[in-house]
């Protein structure tokens, strides 16, 4: 019998604290990651934060940080919530939200900013990536992970992804990566708003934010991200 390794879809396990920057958006009914960018702001997608077009109470946020494993994270209560102020649920277009928590967060092992790319730069076809979070490993299942899970995707090109989901949905603020040819390999549900990292020499970027995807892990099918460098300009307005 053929035992898909999947995980995320098709990744594997993360060792604790081994993207000390993924931190779990919750609401009661929901689950979303998100990526600590700096010690009080978690950079997420505005779909895991608005309900029936509107915001969330920051009350009923929970983020958690500092372990791989949901259930042993540490939480943080929420001030304020701020979405692009052009995100279109309709088009899953300017899917970014940064989440700005109460407290300060206090560095460790397990607890550590990813880095924003600049604004001018590129992911490059090809390329490899990884995608992380709690989501399901299989579109059919219907439990999310308690252990974190990543996989490696290459990045594919724009063209190829307009093609796929049409140029409403797909935009040039958006990234896609995947295996188009063979699947298998995707974030899903309960991934969005965590991280598409790409390395760059010893540091890691958040390039992506986990959005979309028809299904997950399907032939023809790539994941897509929001492409965070068009954003660096207006996140740094939100934090500032
Ligand atoms: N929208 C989904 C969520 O809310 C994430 C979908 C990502 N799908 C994919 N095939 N990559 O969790």
């Amino acid at each position: 019998m053929y035992v898909a390794s999947s995980r995320i879809v098709g990744g594997d396990a993360s060792a604790e604290c081994q993207f000390p920057w993924m931190a779990v958006v919750g609401t009661r009914s929901s689950l979303c990651g998100g990526s600590i960018i700096d010690d009080r702001h978690v950079l997420t997608a505005a779909h895991c934060v608005v309900r029936r077009n509107v915001v969330v109470n920051p009350r009923l946020l929970t983020i958690g940080v500092g372990s791989s494993r949901r259930n042993r994270a540490r939480r943080f209560r929420v001030s304020q919530v701020t979405v692009h102020p052009q995100y279109r649920s309709s088009s899953f277009s300017n899917d970014v939200a940064v989440i700005t928590l109460r407290r300060r967060l206090q560095w460790s092992q397990c607890v550590r900013p990813v880095c924003l790319p600049d604004q001018l730069d590129t992911a490059l076809v090809g390329q490899i990536c990884v995608a992380a979070g709690w989501g399901l490993t299989n579109e059919k299942n219907s439990r999310a992970e308690n252990n974190l899970r990543s996989v490696k995707v290459p990045i594919v090109s724009s063209g190829t992804c307009r093609r796929i989901y049409g140029s409403r949905n797909f935009d040039t603020n958006n990234i896609c990566a995947g295996d188009v040819r063979a699947g298998g390999i995707d974030s899903c549900r309960g991934d969005s708003g965590g991280p598409l990292m790409c390395s760059s020499g010893t540091q890691w970027k958040v390039m992506g934010i986990v959005s979309f995807g028809r299904g997950c892990g399907r032939r023809r099918a790539p994941g897509v991200y929001a492409f965070v460098p068009p954003y660096v300009s207006w996140i740094n307005s939100v934090r500032s």
